[in-house]
């Protein structure tokens, strides 16, 4: 048991919905804001292959969308033996909505490391260098 086993099956049953049939490879995200509800992504590729967008975006947009602004914690859930960080376009955006949180990588399998996002993005570019 650890505080992040809701979050994590959230991502899980996200990632049932990855609509990745150029990569195959199907990737569940979910976010946690500080209100306490969880808002799922799937990856969504698409033809022109550069359109595709990240499970980690696809939760972060929703829950902004729903008028979330706070978040605690996001998980990343991939089939895979090694664990999937975020890409370089959704650790700007993580920062960006979600600032220094816990980042839980997980796969389908059971294995589980959680990284801060200052480990992952440690001289980002943000509103302090505008
Ligand atoms: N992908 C994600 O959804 N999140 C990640 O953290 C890494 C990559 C997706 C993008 C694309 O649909 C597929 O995985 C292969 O890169």
């Amino acid at each position: 048991m650890s505080e992040y086993d809701a979050l994590i099956a959230a991502a899980k049953r996200s990632r049932e919905h990855a609509h990745a049939k150029f990569s195959n490879f199907k990737v569940g995200a979910a976010l946690r804001a500080v209100s306490g509800r969880i808002y799922g992504g799937c990856n969504v590729e698409n033809a022109t292959y550069g359109l595709t967008i990240c499970a980690e975006r696809v939760a972060i947009f929703k829950a902004i969308s729903e008028g979330e602004r706070k978040f605690d914690a996001i998980a990343v859930v991939t089939d895979t033996a090694m664990l999937t960080p975020p890409c370089g376009a959704c650790r700007q955006i993580i920062w960006e909505f979600c600032g220094d949180v816990p980042v839980v990588m997980a796969s389908v399998k059971g294995k589980v490391e959680t990284v801060r996002m200052s480990q992952l993005f440690p001289k980002p570019f943000d509103s302090s260098n505008l």
